[in-house]
């Protein structure tokens, strides 16, 4: 237990909880980092704090001047909690399509919020070059630019790397995570792999998003889309190139309604959606790798924060998905199944 002063202070130093269920059924030891336990309930707290405080240290960013960054939120709100910390205004700029009770927990915070139309990257208008150009207009605003600012993956490599390392007391096998900016799954890999080569890291992505193909190919190629928000790309960006993966698997929204009911009634534990996208990873991993392998994943964000989509009944009927959770039994034979459509680095 911690007694701080501000509560960017409370950044970091995370539980990790075994699910309980999964492991059982895999003979493996499944673990979440509860990222959901940050003051601004999401990984991208730890992001925040070190994008700022390396950013102060260097001299662009003094107090009360306006941090401004492109955000599917949960970065913007980590901006808001640790920007007061400073002295520091915050301006979040977000596509409209992501669900509001991101939007509102901005607001919450005090900061502005400025919402624009999703676009794809190559249009001026999108969120990232909108956040950009809001930066270059006005002399006393500061772009974050979580894609490109490597303070983003230093955060993973000196706090959350560590932590893992110390919380498995060195024992982590497998590490799998989603990527957005590629901040968590860089940090990470690169802290475990230089305690231990033989950690093998696992990156899983939603449809609709490029880096499996990536990974496969060397392009950047996406099938069908996904509710899954804060994660997925079609571009390579600075924090990605720093990842060292050894394996990547592309898994359907569909499968993220039957685990996430699973885990809800068996665990519970109520999951964001690309929470549930690492558990899945999760337990494909534990299923192709076989019995008595430790793993560590995320729950990234509070389960909450995707309650209109991912527990949206309507929303998801409204796409065309399935209500009816598969059965388990089912589902792990499909994983089974699945090895030739994993990447592997080597072979
Ligand atoms: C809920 C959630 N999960 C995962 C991520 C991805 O993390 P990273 O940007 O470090 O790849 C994000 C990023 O915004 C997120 O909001």
């Amino acid at each position: 237990m911690r007694t701080a002063q501000r509560p960017s202070e409370l950044i970091g130093q995370t539980d990790m909880l075994r699910i309980h269920s999964l492991s059982e059924l895999t003979g493996c030891d499944i673990y979440v980092k509860l990222e959901s336990q940050n003051p601004g309930g999401s990984i991208k707290d730890r992001a925040a704090l070190q994008m700022i405080k390396d950013a102060m240290q260097r001299g662009d960013l003094k107090p009360g001047m306006t941090v401004v960054e492109g955000t599917a939120g949960n970065t913007g709100i980590g901006l808001a909690l640790v920007a007061r910390s400073f002295g520091l205004n915050m301006l979040a700029v977000m596509p409209n399509d992501q669900t509001p009770e991101k939007e509102r927990m901005i607001r919450l915070h005090g900061a502005q919020l400025k919402t624009v139309d999703p676009v794809p990257f190559r249009d001026q208008n999108h969120f990232y070059h909108t956040a950009r150009r809001l930066a270059e207009e006005n002399v006393d605003y500061w772009w974050a630019n979580q894609f490109e600012n490597i303070s983003n993956m230093r955060a993973h490599y000196l706090s959350t790397g560590p932590e893992i390392w110390q919380q498995t007391q060195g024992q982590v096998d497998i590490f799998v995570s989603v990527a957005g900016t590629g901040g968590t799954i860089a940090g990470n890999s690169k802290f475990l792999k230089e305690q231990n080569e033989q950690v093998e890291v696992w990156l899983v992505d939603p449809d609709g998003s490029g880096i499996y193909h990536y990974l496969k190919a060397g392009d950047y190629v996406s099938k069908g889309s996904s509710f899954t928000e804060g994660i997925g790309i079609m571009r390579l960006v600075e924090n990605f190139k720093h990842a060292r993966i050894d394996a990547a698997v592309n898994l359907p929204d569909q499968d993220l309604i039957t685990l996430s009911r699973f885990i809800r009634d068996h665990d519970g534990l109520v999951l964001g959606s690309s929470s549930t996208l690492n558990v899945a990873g999760a337990l494909m991993a534990a299923i192709q790798r076989g019995p008595g392998k430790t793993i560590v994943t995320f729950a990234c964000d509070l389960g909450e924060r995707s309650a209109s989509k991912l527990y949206n009944e309507h929303y998801l009927r409204e796409r065309g998905l399935q209500l009816e959770a598969e059965p388990i039994a089912q589902l792990i034979e499909r994983y089974r199944a699945a090895r030739d459509s994993i990447w592997f680095a080597q072979g």
